[in-house]
């Protein structure tokens, strides 16, 4: 899917494809430099985090094992409340590990917060996060995250792993839909 299948949908690309790609080079320079000879395991957070776990996991030269977990946040409609449900729970182990986990968005870092505590209580070796995009000024709670791919304004974005209403997962940049998409 491209912009072109977006019709009049598309409001603008925020985040080019090309751009995610050139940051995700950066980002996985960076792990690869403070991994260094560490047995790593990325903790993907379904479903929108499909796309960049599947390309930073491919520019990585280190060895990684990925696991997935899907979370459903409690509350009403699109906000999140902070009171989280695990839908799929890891297969993996995490006493002594070194966990990185890998998120498309972080909007008001309720759900996040939850997860590190959560996967904390394992005993794992660390725990770290990586996510794509990040809200400044929708945080809620401070997460202290170790790589961000972009910062971005508070507005809603869809692409990259991220739907709305289940579509436009598959686009390969970040960008906003038109107005006439959330009134239909
Ligand atoms: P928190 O707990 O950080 O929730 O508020 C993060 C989750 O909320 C969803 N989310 C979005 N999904 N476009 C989307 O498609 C957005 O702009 C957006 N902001 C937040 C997403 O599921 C994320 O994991
Ligand atoms: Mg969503």
């Amino acid at each position: 899917m491209d912009a072109a299948d977006m019709g009049d949908d598309l409001e603008r690309v925020l985040i080019s494809e090309e751009r995610l790609g050139a940051r995700l080079d950066e980002i996985a320079a960076q792990i690869d430099a403070d991994y260094a000879g560490k047995d790593l395991l990325l903790v993907g957070v379904l479903k929108g985090a499909v796309m960049v776990m599947a390309d930073l996991a491919r520019r990585l030269h280190t060895p990684v094992e990925m696991d997935w977990m899907a979370v459903s946040s409690y509350g009403s409609g699109t906000k999140s409340s902070g009171v989280v449900r695990i839908l799929k729970d890891l297969d993996a182990d995490l006493t002594d590990r070194h966990v990185l986990i890998v998120e498309d968005i972080i909007d008001s870092g309720l759900t996040l917060s939850w997860l590190l505590s959560n996967l904390r209580s394992r005993n794992p070796g660390s725990v770290e996060i990586a996510t794509m995009l990040r809200k400044p000024d929708a945080a809620k709670v401070e997460v202290d995250v170790r790589y961000v791919g972009f910062e971005i304004a508070n507005e809603f974005v869809v692409g990259y792993g991220l739907d709305y209403n289940e579509r436009y997962r598959n686009l390969p940049f970040v960008g906003t839909l038109a107005p006439h998409v959330y009134a239909d």
